[in-house]
């Protein structure tokens, strides 16, 4: 019986208007422009506007992403979303988009990967429509992260911005994503997380409140190793080499992190796409951001070949291996 793959007939992205650059914030935190550069690669940031949700750029990225496919919202039979920072606790932020785009009666659910939300959430779509399940599915990574960062810790609230990506998976023949890779290991937890919950209770400690808590060089050090294994693997389930892939599009939260991967894979920073310097980290927004404008600055061409991945909190790490 011949295959079926899921593919990208679409995509699309939204930021929220506000920019804001190193030199704004170094005007309210104890922090330089060149400091943020060099260790990141960062040199701006979007910002939700007060009362602006991850929902409303959910809803944006999906509707370009659709126009882009073609597709009526009416048709789609799943929508996927990974954020770590939903509207509301519940219903979850994928069916408050499902019901403002008009597609009542599909599926809809979020995944909470932290920053692998939207490889998540396209590993899931992948798995439906390759079982024969799902024919049309919407997939989208959106956060506004920045609503729980705390301004006076530097170390954390330089590296975060607002935003959202989406595709439009269809069934096909033609590949398609070949493989895609899903992992986690909790005993990271508290290298990064935020610890107030609701179950585990909202904490009540003058200045806790909803804050990301970060080890940095902790971070680093374990997200490079685990990239460098997880990209291998994902070559390996894919069946390619390194040299046959086209572009690399990595999750966006260093530089430094994204170019020692494209090293281990011996591509030049000709083949990434790189977007950190414009959005910084996005978290489960980042890799669709990406994909979306390499797609429509004409960098990303049909029948090329793609490696997505992305690393967070949790930890967890996950790639998709895939021709556009
Ligand atoms: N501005 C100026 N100085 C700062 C800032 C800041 N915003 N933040 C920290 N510093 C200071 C520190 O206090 C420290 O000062 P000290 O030496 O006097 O103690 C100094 O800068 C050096 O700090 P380091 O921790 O050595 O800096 P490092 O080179 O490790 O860079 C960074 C820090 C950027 C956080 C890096 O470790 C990193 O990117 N880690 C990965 C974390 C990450 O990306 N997390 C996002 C989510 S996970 C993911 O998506 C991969």
């Amino acid at each position: 019986m011949a295959q079926t793959y899921a593919r990208i007939i679409g995509t699309g992205s939204a930021l929220p208007e506000r920019v804001l650059s190193n030199a704004d914030l170094e005007k309210f935190v104890d922090t330089s422009d060149e400091w943020i550069r060099t260790r990141t690669g960062i040199r701006q940031r979007h910002i939700a506007a007060e009362g602006q949700t991850t929902g409303d750029l959910a809803l944006q990225a999906a509707q370009r992403a659709l126009e882009a496919a073609g597709v009526k919202a009416s048709e789609l039979d799943m929508i996927v979303l990974g954020t770590t920072t939903p509207d509301i606790i519940f219903p979850s932020t994928a069916c408050l988009v499902q019901n403002r785009l008009g597609a009542n009666g599909c599926a809809a659910f979020d995944v909470n990967a932290a920053c692998s939300g939207f490889v998540y959430a396209l590993g899931v779509a992948n798995s439906f429509i390759r079982s024969g399940q799902s024919k049309k599915v919407l997939v989208i990574g959106a956060e506004t992260l920045t609503r729980m960062i705390d301004w006076n810790e530097r170390e954390t609230c330089v590296l975060f911005g607002d935003g959202a990506g989406a595709v439009v998976l269809e069934a096909s023949s033609e590949p398609g994503i070949y493989a895609t890779c899903l992992h986690a290991d909790g005993g990271y937890k508290e290298l990064l997380w935020n610890p107030v919950g609701v179950s585990a209770g909202f904490r009540d400690e003058p200045n806790h409140g909803v804050r990301i808590k970060m080890a940095g060089r902790e971070v680093f050090k374990v997200a490079v190793k685990t990239l460098d294994s997880l990209v291998e693997q994902t070559l390996q389930a894919g069946g390619m080499e390194a040299s046959q892939l086209d572009w690399l599009i990595p999750h966006q939260a260093n530089l430094r992190i994204i170019e020692a991967t494209a090293k281990r894979l011996n591509m030049s920073m000709e083949q990434v796409i790189v977007t950190v310097d414009q959005h910084a980290n996005t978290s489960s927004g980042s890799v669709p951001l990406a994909l979306d404008y390499a797609v429509r600055s004409g960098k990303v061409q049909r029948g090329q070949n793609l490696l997505l991945e992305a690393f967070g909190g949790g930890f967890t790490w996950a790639s998709a291996l895939l021709r556009y």
